[in-house]
């Protein structure tokens, strides 16, 4: 476990080694949380002429007062580039993301990118998945669904942006496909916060002084 400062420092080089991936011209895809948060002005610092969507309106804030053009996502039909956090990364490249509760569009942002870069720190891997797995869920029936998901806990939470409610699946994760196409599977899951590796390009992994670069699919 590193302390604060190296947290921060870890956050920094992984937001700088994300950023020199983008390039003028290109369509760019901000992810939500702290570490893309240090992303942001490192981008923006680089002046280029880019245009991107925003997976929250955290993001789209910070990244319009730092200067960057954010577009609607309705807007664009690829990206180029995606870049975002991650909660729990684990070895065979799946990925739980949604701490913020931003897991749906943060999906919906990954998979229309042609590359999908991931940037944590250090103590964001782990051997094995575990809860909690963030939901998105249907306002509509929600205890219905959430009875015949089990061992789910809704977050008390402002609703998405898309108007749905945020929780988060409390069970063990075992399989995760297995455990993605279940909960994909009920009626009033909207999004689950298991990413599959096949969405993602590579993991950029902070440590004190270095970033290590796991090309995943
Ligand atoms: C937002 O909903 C999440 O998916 C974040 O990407 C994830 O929680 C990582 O956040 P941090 O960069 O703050 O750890």
């Amino acid at each position: 476990m590193v302390g604060p400062h190296e947290l921060e420092r870890e956050k920094t080089i992984a937001a700088q080694a994300a950023a020199r991936e983008v390039e003028a011209g290109m369509t760019v895809g901000l992810g939500t949380g702290s570490t893309v948060a240090y992303l942001l002005p490192v981008l923006a610092a680089r002046d280029l002429d880019i245009v991107c969507v925003a997976t929250s309106g955290e993001t789209e804030a910070q990244a319009r007062s730092l200067g960057l053009e954010v577009v609607p996502f309705r807007s664009l039909g690829r990206l180029d580039l995606a870049i975002d956090g991650a909660d729990q990364v684990a070895p065979d490249g799946w990925l739980v993301k949604g701490g913020g509760g931003a897991h749906m569009r943060e999906k919906v942002v990954a998979a229309a990118a042609e590359r999908f870069l991931v940037i944590v720190s250090s103590g964001k891997l782990v051997e094995t998945l575990g809860p909690p797995v963030p939901l998105e869920l249907l306002d509509f029936g929600v205890e219905a669904t959430c009875a015949r998901i089990g061992q789910v806990a809704l977050r008390g939470v402002p609703p998405s942006p898309d108007g749905n409610l945020v929780a988060d699946y409390l069970g063990p994760v075992g399989d995760a496909r297995a455990l993605a196409a279940r909960l994909s599977a009920v009626p009033g899951v909207v999004e689950h916060g298991l990413f599959p590796p096949e969405l993602v390009t590579e993991i950029l992994v902070a440590y004190s002084g270095d970033v290590e670069r796991r090309l995943v699919g």
